[in-house]
């Protein structure tokens, strides 16, 4: 049955099936110069998370946080799979991210802002400082414009200390924020507007990327306009200069919606503003991320569980101290940003550096410049990032006198090869290395090894993460045990405090996308029967350290950041002369995986560049430039089945120069043979033109 709607199903060309191409490689001992973090050698620690004592166990990380109110229940679990964690329980997030530090730490570096000019020198804030602009901008926001709780509010902000101000300051009035990545289009900004019905947009007028100024408030006339389109345009949008005093936008928009955010902000300077006493299972933020159909859905986390579960797993997979200096290289606009730049370290009071830009610019050898000057001690990125600083510089660590301790490597697979450049050259062999395996989905790590303490496995995510217990899954939903070397789906049988709470505004497609697949029994109201579906393919050792292997849905995984197929298709199918389009995964040796699209025109339209130009560039509006295809092919047809299915498992073996496999289920098997040509001779003339030049 090819053409079934299943998520393991290998019709689809899932990354999954084109999987790592490595072995299991040998376990490799936490260097001794790393410290043994006494909290996390200690014996006890597993054991006090041990399935047994699930939920309560959970209760540790609630305790980092300072709660007004304590909570009732650790968990309540009475209508799986919706969850509520600690209720009862009331507490703020900005609170915990800023004003409990103040007694101690109100002089500390909370932020050092890091421009990616190197002409502009970094920027360092205070925990005061940060408490006294988030308490400005929570000010306007309530007093100047009204703001209520539970109104939402969409950020377009790049990585400069405004961000994580506004998050912040939403959290201080309950209202859960919605932060757009703004590498993304105005059109993209603008869905995501309408559909989390946001009371406001907050952007900038621009910033540096690469060396070229981004400008990012045009992006907001489009999202505005299609916001309106979508009947939801936002009520304010509130622009910010890069530059405090420079802004480079004149207004377009009609003048009481466009608001100078700056000089606004002038008359709060130095207001105070109450935080919100919020109960633990108000929403505190809404991400948008790709699934398996056309429309990004907004994964909505609460604010106990979530924050309860971003402290805990960072104090124990971050490490984290204050006398560290932190930085995560990750864009706030994802859930790593979320997670482990802004919400875990600053709710333990930690130093955190934000780097506006690319870490190429000017050159590939930046990140040990900062990280020297600034005296990093905790580095945390991607696979996609070490593998192009390894490519520009591969001895580029070792001229710089970095103190790395702990390395941490997010969002990907990470093969062997780049593990050890990463753990030899910027660790020196000195700096634990964690390989955090988690979703936008899950809220915080839950899979990796205990920094210092456990064995490293190159290649690897690590076992469970405290009081996750993830296990492997057949097509039938048997659990394959551990070592047998087989890959299937990975699920995680319990509930954690980091979980989303649902899809904003369609708890139907939470519960399908989500929990369906193994749930054999939908009345049932014990957990157990609700087992969470990664939409990952993965093997589990013996040891319990799970590989990864990649999506096994329509998403694809471009340098760390997730992109729905379906998103893509339809962006090509905007452009008038394509009649259907695929897009499927393909290896590459930098970024991971990048998409590839195939297109079968509508009659009397001939293939040219000018259409191929025209396909691309409608996915770089409607999405934005991290989903550029990089090749488009057309096709005369495309593989389908004879319920006229388009078979991607077809094209993504044959973009990834693989046997197409079994061909029987097709209707029109024949094309398959012209489209391996058509590809094979395109690439014979790139590559003829290549050795040309
Ligand atoms: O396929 C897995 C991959 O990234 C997906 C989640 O993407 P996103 O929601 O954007 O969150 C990224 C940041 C956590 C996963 O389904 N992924 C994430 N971390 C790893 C990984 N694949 C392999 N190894 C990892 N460490």
């Amino acid at each position: 049955m090819p053409d079934r709607e299943d998520p393991t199903a290998t019709d689809r060309g899932g990354e999954a099936d084109i999987a790592v191409h490595w072995q299991e490689e040998p376990m490799v001992a936490p260097p001794r110069a790393v410290r043994r973090p006494p909290h996390l050698a200690d014996p006890t620690l597993k054991p006090r998370f041990a399935s047994a004592r699930f939920p309560g166990s959970f209760e540790a990380y609630a305790e980092m946080l300072t709660w007004s109110r304590r909570w009732d229940r650790t968990l309540d679990a009475d209508r799986p799979p919706f969850y509520r964690w600690f209720p009862g329980g009331r507490l703020n997030a900005s609170v915990n991210c800023i004003d409990r530090h103040l007694p101690d730490r109100a002089a500390s570096p909370a932020l050092v802002f890091v421009p990616e000019p190197e002409s502009e020198a970094p920027e360092v804030l205070t925990y005061q400082d940060l408490y006294d602009r988030v308490n400005a901008l929570a000010a306007y926001l309530h007093r100047g414009l009204g703001a209520v709780p539970g109104e939402r509010v969409t950020l377009h902000l790049p990585m400069t200390p405004e961000l994580p101000i506004a998050m912040l300051a939403c959290a201080r009035l309950g209202l859960p924020h919605s932060v757009v990545f703004s590498g993304f289009s105005g059109e993209a900004c603008g869905l995501r507007i309408a559909d989390s019905q946001s009371r406001f947009l907050i952007t900038m007028d621009g910033y540096f990327r690469n060396g070229r100024w981004v400008d990012l408030r045009r992006a907001a006339e489009r999202a505005y306009q299609v916001a309106h389109a979508e009947g939801h345009p936002p009520e304010k949008v509130l622009v910010l200069p890069r530059r405090p005093g420079h802004a480079r936008w004149e207004p377009t928009l009609r003048p009481r919606v466009e608001i100078d955010l700056e000089a606004e902000l002038q008359s709060y300077r130095s207001a105070r503003e109450v935080a919100q006493d919020l109960p633990s299972d108000h929403p505190l933020f809404l991400m948008y991320t790709s699934g398996t159909t056309g429309r990004p859905k907004g994964v909505q986390h609460n604010l106990g569980g979530y924050l309860a579960y971003a402290a805990g797993t960072t104090y124990y997979y971050q490490d984290l101290d204050p006398d560290d200096v932190y930085w995560c290289m990750a864009d706030i606009g994802w859930i790593t940003g979320h997670t482990y730049i802004v919400y875990g370290p600053l709710a333990l009071g930690a130093q955190v550096v934000l780097y506006e830009g690319v870490p190429t610019w000017p050159d590939a050898e930046r990140p040990w410049r900062i990280s020297e000057q600034l005296g990093v001690t905790v580095f945390h990125t991607s696979p996609t990032a070490i593998r192009q600083l390894r490519r520009l510089a591969p001895s580029g660590p070792g001229r710089h006198r970095t103190r790395f301790r702990l390395l941490t490597s997010v969002g990907e697979p990470i093969e062997p090869e780049t593990w050890h450049w990463y753990f030899s050259e910027v660790g020196r062999g000195r700096a634990a290395l964690v390989d955090a395996w988690w979703q936008t989905e899950t809220g915080g790590i839950l899979c990796a090894t205990a920094p210092g303490v456990d064995p490293m496995k190159p290649g690897s995510a690590g076992p469970g993460a405290l009081g996750i217990f993830p296990e492997i899954r057949d097509e039938e939903g048997r659990v394959i045990p551990p070592g047998s070397g087989r890959a299937g789906a990975l699920v995680i049988p319990n509930p954690w405090p980091g979980q989303m709470a649902g899809i904003w505004g369609d708890p139907q497609r939470y519960v399908e996308t989500y929990y369906r697949r193994f749930n054999l029994h939908p009345e049932s109201t014990d957990w157990r029967d609700w087992p969470y579906v990664t939409g990952d393919g993965a093997v589990q050792a013996m040891d319990g350290y799970i590989r990864i292997l990649g999506r096994m849905d329509d998403v694809i995984n471009v340098a760390g950041h997730r992109l729905g197929a379906k998103e893509i298709e339809s962006a090509c199918l905007t452009v008038h002369a394509v009649a259907e389009a695929a897009v499927v995964p393909v290896s590459d040796p930098v970024k991971g995986r990048c998409p590839e699209v195939y297109i079968a025109l509508r009659p009397g339209f001939e293939p040219s560049l000018d259409l191929a130009d025209r396909v691309t560039r409608a996915v770089e509006t409607t999405i934005g430039k991290i989903a550029r295809p990089t090749r488009v092919w057309f096709v005369p047809d495309m593989p389908k089945t004879r319920s006229g299915k388009i078979l991607r498992r077809v094209l993504a073996a044959i973009s990834n120069r693989r046997p197409s496999g079994d061909l029987t289920t097709l209707a029109n098997p024949e094309v398959v043979a012209e489209i391996e040509q058509l590809v094979r001779t395109a690439r014979e003339r790139s590559d003829a033109e290549a050795g040309r030049q």
